[in-house]
C-alpha cells in the first residue's frame, strides 16, 4: 500500500532519509514523503518517525473538476477493502487553486461516496459507525483530489510528554529536525540556553538514546483489525529494548524565566529523562559553561512586536559575546527576525528555511 509521511514545508527530505533509515525507500514531495509499505511498516514508520506529522494511507488520487467528478472518483475506491462495517469515518478536508471551493460540501460529498459504496457492499443501509476510527482527508490541490485515511490519529508531533505549553514552544517535530540538522557530534555537549519548555533538550535526549519518540502512545491504525495486533507488539517491545538513556551524555538548558522552567522540569520528567538533562535558571548573558567546545542550538525569542524588537536585537549581541566565551563552540539558531545575522555580527556557515507554524524562519549554523 501507498503512504505518505506528511510533514512541515522544508522537512520533506528529512522526513525522507528518516524513513530510509528504517529501511523504507521514498521520494520526497511538497509536504511529505511518499512510499509504499506493508501496514506493519507503516506503523513502524508511526513508532519512530520524529520529523513528520501523520502517516496517510492513500487511498486513491484523481482528477476532478466538478463536485459529481469528486463523488464519482470516492465512490469508485475500494473502501470496504479498507473499513469494517462498522468503521468510524469522519471526514476532514482542504482545497486549494481548485474549482470546488467550499471544502463542507467536498468532506459531505465524500462522505456520502464512501457510505454508497459501503451500503451497495455491505448491503446495508445504515452503519452503526461505533468501531474502530478511520480518518478520512479529502485534499484538492488545483484539479487534483486526493483522499487519504490516517493511521497516526492524534498528530505525531504528541509525544505525550509535553502537557502544558510555555510561551511560542517549538513543535516537537521541528524541535528534532533541528537537533538532526545541526553539526551536533558523538561526545559534544549540546546546550539550549533559551530552553523555555525543554522541547530541543528532550528531543535532543530522545535521538542520543535512541528512544522512538511515540513510544508511549498510541496510533489510529492499532485498532484496525488488518494491522496485524501481534507483529505492531513485537515492533513496540523492539523499540522498547533499544532505549538507552545511558548514550545520553550532556545535553543541558537554561532560560531567565523560572516558570518556564518549571515547566520545562515536569516535561523532563514525563518524558522518563529525568536525571538526564541539567537545567538552570540563568540569562544567557551570563551564562559560562564548564563543558568544552559545546554546540549551543536554540530558538531565541524573535521579537515579532516592535516593543521586544530592541531586546531582542541586544539578545542576539549576547549570543555573540556566548560564543566567543566558549572557544570551540558551535550555534546553531532558528529565528524569524531578518536582522539576525547584522547584530550576531558574523554570516553563518549554513543556512535553511523553514517554517514555526507559519512563521517563515532561517535555521542558521555559526
Ligand atoms: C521562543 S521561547 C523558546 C521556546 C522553547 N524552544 C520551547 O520549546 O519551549 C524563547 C525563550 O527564551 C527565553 N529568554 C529570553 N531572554 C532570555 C535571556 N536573556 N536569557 C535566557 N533566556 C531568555 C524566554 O524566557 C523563552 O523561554
Amino acid at each position: 500500500m501507498e503512504y505518505i509521511a506528511a510533514a512541515a514545508f522544508g522537512l520533506e527530505g528529512i522526513v525522507k532519509r528518516e524513513l530510509k533509515h528504517l529501511g523504507m525507500e521514498a521520494k520526497a514531495e511538497t509536504g511529505g514523503a511518499r512510499f509504499s509499505a506493508s501496514p506493519v511498516e507503516a506503523f513502524r514508520a508511526n513508532l519512530w518517525l520524529r520529523t513528520a506529522d501523520r502517516v496517510l494511507l492513500v487511498a486513491g488520487e484523481g482528477k476532478t473538476l466538478s463536485f459529481e467528478d469528486l463523488f464519482q472518483l470516492v465512490f469508485s475506491l475500494p473502501w470496504e477493502d479498507y473499513l469494517p462495517k462498522n468503521a468510524r469515518f469522519p471526514v476532514s478536508g482542504k482545497c486549494a487553486r481548485s474549482r470546488l471551493m467550499s471544502v463542507r460540501d467536498c468532506q459531505a460529498i465524500t462522505k456520502k461516496a464512501i457510505a454508497e459504496r459501503l451500503k451497495r457492499h455491505y448491503r446495508t443501509q445504515w452503519f452503526p459507525e461505533d468501531g474502530p476510527e478511520y480518518p478520512i482527508d479529502v485534499s484538492i490541490h488545483g484539479d487534483l483530489a486526493r483522499l487519504t485515511i490516517d493511521t497516526s490519529g492524534t498528530a505525531l508531533n504528541r509525544r505525550g510528554y509535553r502537557t502544558w505549553n510555555g510561551e511560542a514552544p517549538l513543535r516537537e517535530t521541528l524541535a528534532a529536525a533541528l537537533v538532526m540538522l545541526s553539526p551536533w557530534e558523538k561526545d559534544m555537549p549540546l546546550w539550549d540556553p533559551c530552553c523555555g519548555t525543554g522541547t530541543l533538550l528532550i528531543e535532543a535526549a530522545y535521538l542520543r538514546s535512541r528512544r522512538a519518540p511515540g513510544l508511549t502512545r498510541n496510533f489510529a491504525c492499532e485498532a484496525w483489525p488488518d494491522f496485524p495486533k501481534k507483529e505492531m507488539e513485537g515492533i513496540r517491545r523492539e523499540a522498547e529494548a533499544q532505549f538507552d538513556p545511558g548514550r545520553i551524555g550532556m545535553i543541558g538548558g537554561s532560560d531567565v524565566d523560572p516558570e518556564a522552567l518549571t515547566l520545562c522540569k515536569r516535561h523532563i520528567k514525563q518524558a522518563g529523562l529525568s536525571g538526564k538533562i541539567t537545567v538552570m535558571q540563568k540569562d544567557l548573558r551570563d551564562l559560562q559553561l564548564e563543558a568544552a567546545s559545546p554546540l549551543f542550538l536554540l530558538n531565541p525569542p524573535y521579537g515579532e512586536r516592535l516593543s521586544d524588537k530592541k531586546n531582542c536585537e541586544q539578545l542576539y549581541r549576547g549570543l555573540r559575546a556566548l560564543s566567543d566565551r566558549h572557544p570551540g563552540s558551535r550555534m546553531g539558531v532558528i529565528t524569524a527576525h531578518p536582522g539576525f545575522e547584522r547584530c550576531y555580527g558574523k554570516r553563518a556557515g549554513q543556512k535553511r528555511r523553514l517554517y514555526n507554524g507559519r512563521l517563515e524562519c532561517e535555521f542558521m549554523i555559526f
